[in-house]
């Protein structure tokens, strides 16, 4: 692949290649010495049109840790203030070479479409409801690691599904690495034709949790429900707020997930995302630079390939 835009496009050997060169980034990350060569020489620009703690802090110490020139665009401060355009924008900095350029951007296919108009490999930091293709892979790789395994278990995906990449994103992934994906929450918050993409719906929580492997709760995106229902905060966590109650129907060793930012007390109850016994979602953030560094990596060598045929006149 020339670029990582989304979990579509994606074989599942892609997938699982992705997972085996991150598994040695974890080991590498957890070393006093936590530097590797493979990005040296390259530029690598992190542009975030919408808020992000996570994902831009895990791209840019994965470009340093692999060697990587790296560059944060201050979205607030540019040139996107004066009325420029996305694409002017793109243009303006693919004039500079960089290799790699990481994007977060509100509007879905935004980050396709500036791939489209540049040189470098465009990786999606997340573009509107559509896709984070290194959430998902981050996720996967959680799974595998806490499971041992990333096929034919059983994954509840819960809560505001309807306006959640990084659900879609999973979904998409877990389906193919043949996993039986349910998704739960409120209808109103669960797109139609779901079931058509081989997922088992649920509205009761208690009914959709029994005897899953892992609960994936999503937070509640008050930001893109522009103008339609909003649930209230009370009831939502009632009825579909993870507590210890509801967490005894999976099974007994059911690892708990949340890719953060987290709403304790709206999607999840503070005891049961800070029980080191279930909860995973720290090990998710370590997995999140890990991955990182696997999709630059992986990227990083696909562009001095294609580079290397050019020279030799093998395009
Ligand atoms: N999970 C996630 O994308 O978090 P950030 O918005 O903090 O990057």
């Amino acid at each position: 692949q020339k670029h990582l835009l989304g979990i579509e496009p994606l074989h599942p050997t892609e997938i699982t290649t992705i997972l085996d060169v991150a598994d040695s980034y974890v080991d590498l990350n957890r070393q006093a010495h936590k530097h590797s060569d493979a990005l040296k020489g390259m530029t690598q620009i992190n542009m975030f049109f919408e808020n992000s703690t996570r994902t831009q802090s895990s791209f840019e110490l994965a470009g340093k840790r692999l060697g990587a020139d790296v560059m944060n665009m201050s979205m607030q401060a540019s040139s996107i203030k004066k009325g420029e355009t996305l694409i002017d924008t793109a243009l303006t900095l693919n004039a500079m070479h960089p290799d790699l350029l990481v994007v977060r951007h509100p509007h879905s296919g935004a980050v396709d479409l500036l791939a489209e108009k540049v040189n470098c490999a465009v990786l999606n930091a997340g573009d509107g409801r559509h896709e984070h293709p290194t959430q998902a892979l981050l996720d996967a790789l959680t799974i595998r690691r806490a499971k041992g395994r990333l096929h034919r278990l059983s994954i509840a995906i819960c809560g505001d599904i309807a306006h959640s990449r990084v659900a879609r994103s999973n979904l998409i992934l877990l389906g193919k690495m043949e996993n039986r994906v349910r998704l739960v929450g409120p209808p109103t918050l669960i797109p139609a034709g779901m079931t058509e993409l081989g997922c088992e719906v649920y509205e009761d929580m208690e009914e959709g949790l029994k005897d899953v492997d892992v609960v994936m709760m999503l937070r509640l995106q008050k930001e893109r429900m522009d103008g339609g229902f909003i649930p209230s905060e009370r009831e939502y966590f009632h009825r579909y707020g993870l507590d210890a109650a509801k967490l005894a129907h999976a099974k007994p060793d059911a690892i708990v997930m949340h890719p953060g930012p987290m709403n304790r007390g709206v999607e999840i109850d503070g005891t049961i995302a800070d029980d080191i016994n279930r909860s995973v979602i720290q090990e998710q953030v370590e997995m999140g630079v890990a991955v990182r560094m696997a999709a630059m990596d992986l990227l990083a060598r696909n562009l001095r390939a294609s580079k290397n045929s050019a020279d030799q006149g093998i395009m």
